[in-house]
């Protein structure tokens, strides 16, 4: 770290503990916030340290729809984002109107839905899920009829095919996966024929079958800790490269594609992180009404998982 950032740093830690707050940080986060945060981790694992911690504010560093699962988690929390402007566009691709809409299409369906959703969503939901445990939480409800899962369509393709059940699905992606192509995988693979490949659950179809490990965030993180090979190709956000070597520092990480950034994930910076904490800003709060009906779809997953 540079002069300036340990200033930066120091400053951040001693705030946090003036203001009873603790730092989470997703996996995709610029390394600058994740080298400030007190807990890193996928979106499942995010939710469970919310809903866990002591601390009365909560500065969430990733997109809208975490921090408002935080906050659906710990009402009583202060949940503060450095840059409330940092959305998920594939949260964004589905309204409560358009699953209220699909809902009425499919009378009798059990509805599921990514945790990449808008609260509003969540709360026309029956169940919640993450990429850590879709298939599970799908699995759970092999005596349901019909299934909606909703809204990534890639997710819902890897779901079904993971547990021979037919999905109703919608129409959304994730724009920072799709831009991982099959070429960049088989491009790769003949640069190092000995690497691992693991790729995330929002990747394409044709790119999710070339990989030989199908995994959220975490998991990745876990699997090149665990697995004897030494060298992995990585086909998710660039911003978990970052975790991977520093796990690992034996182990070499290739990024399947330069272009998987998510733009939203880039957003908050330490300054912006001092300024929330310093300003008590921008609060994410959900209304009660909203906020008692998506918790009954999270707590379901949590009971499942
Ligand atoms: P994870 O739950 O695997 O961290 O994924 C979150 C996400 O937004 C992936 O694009
Ligand atoms: Fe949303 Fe994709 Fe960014 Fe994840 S990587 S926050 S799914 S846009």
């Amino acid at each position: 770290m540079i002069k300036e950032d340990k200033l930066l740093a120091a400053k951040i830690k001693e705030l946090k503990k003036k203001r009873n707050a603790v730092i989470l940080a997703h996996n995709y986060q610029l390394p600058e916030v994740q080298d400030i945060a007190d807990f890193r981790g996928d979106s499942l694992e995010l939710s469970r340290a919310a809903a866990k911690t002591s601390a009365e504010v909560i500065v969430f560093c990733g997109v809208y729809f975490m921090a408002e699962t935080a906050s659906i988690l710990s009402p009583e929390k202060m949940v503060i984002m450095p840059d409330v402007s940092a959305g998920c566009p594939m949260a964004n691709m589905m309204s409560a109107e358009e699953l209220r809409k699909l809902k009425k299409e499919h009378p009798g369906a059990v509805t599921v839905g990514y945790v990449n959703t808008s609260a509003a969503v969540k709360a026309e939901l029956d169940y919640c899920c993450t990429s850590t445990n879709a298939v599970t939480v799908v699995n759970f409800l092999k005596n349901e009829k019909e299934i909606i899962f909703v809204p990534d369509k890639y997710l819902a393709d890897y779901v079904s095919k993971k547990t021979g059940r037919k999905l109703i699905s919608w129409h959304g992606f994730c724009p920072t996966h799709v831009k991982i192509l099959p070429e960049d995988l088989k491009r790769e693979k003949k640069f190092h024929p000995l690497a691992k490949v693991m790729v995330h659950p929002e990747c394409l179809p044709q790119v999710v079958a070339l990989a030989d490990a199908v995994l959220s965030t975490s998991q990745m993180a876990k699997f090149a800790r665990e697995d004897p090979a030494k060298e992995f190709i990585v086909g998710t956000e660039a911003g978990l490269i970052y975790r991977l070597k520093q796990d690992n520092p034996g182990k070499e990480f290739y990024l399947a594609s330069e272009r998987a950034v998510c733009p939203n994930m880039k957003r908050t910076t330490q300054e912006k992180v001092l300024w929330a904490l310093e300003e008590l800003k921008e609060e994410v709060k959900v209304s009660r009404e909203i906020r008692q009906k998506a918790l009954l779809a999270i707590e379901r997953m949590l009971k499942i998982v």
